[in-house]
């Protein structure tokens, strides 16, 4: 089953959305109090024989020190796809430059926690709260999370790329 990565293109537009909504229900991602417009957003997609197999989507902070990676996700788990793109945005960010890559995942996403350590991203923050706080402004985030646990923090992890 040959794995491949390429950027994003324009006519991936309805395929990026219907991932998004899969996973987030909507183009629209909160992130450390942001909200980005992951549809508009530079990334990568992942195919398995060149059928759509996952989705990488990534920020340019300001000044390009340092990137977020905004949504990841898998169509096709345990198959090399999540570390592949994951792969694929850290050499984004040393493409341009960036010192830094991060991104958060929220509390209840204990399956993305230990992926991302044991792909050696580090703990950089706790965001305590903060999904509480966005839900006030957006009651559409949900409540519960993965194994019914209350999504109410965003833990960041960071990998220094110098
Ligand atoms: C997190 C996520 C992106 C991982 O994607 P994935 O495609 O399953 O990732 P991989 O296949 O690269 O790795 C998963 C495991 O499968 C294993 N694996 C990889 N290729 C394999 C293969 N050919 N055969 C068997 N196992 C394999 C990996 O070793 C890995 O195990 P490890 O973490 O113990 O090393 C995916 O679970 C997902 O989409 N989750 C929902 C969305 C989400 O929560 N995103 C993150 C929040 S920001």
């Amino acid at each position: 089953m040959p794995l491949t990565v390429r950027p994003i293109a324009a006519h991936d537009l309805d395929e990026i959305r219907a991932e998004l909504d899969t996973h987030w229900h909507s183009n629209e991602i909160w992130s450390l109090g942001r909200c980005h417009q992951a549809d508009a957003l530079p990334g990568f997609i992942a195919e398995i024989d060149g059928a759509f197999a996952g989705l990488v989507t990534i920020n340019l902070d300001p000044g390009a020190w340092q990137c977020e990676v905004i949504t990841l996700s898998s169509r096709s788990p345990q198959h090399g796809v999540g570390g592949a793109l994951l792969a694929a945005a850290e050499e984004f960010a040393r493409a341009h430059d960036c010192g830094r890559i991060y991104l958060t995942t929220t509390n209840d996403n204990t399956h993305a926690i230990r992926f991302y350590q044991r792909r050696g991203w580090q703990f950089a923050a706790l965001h305590k709260g903060i999904v509480d706080r966005v839900r006030k402004v957006i009651p559409e985030i949900p409540l519960l999370g993965f194994d019914g646990i209350q999504v109410r923090d965003e833990i960041e992890f960071e990998r220094w790329l110098a």
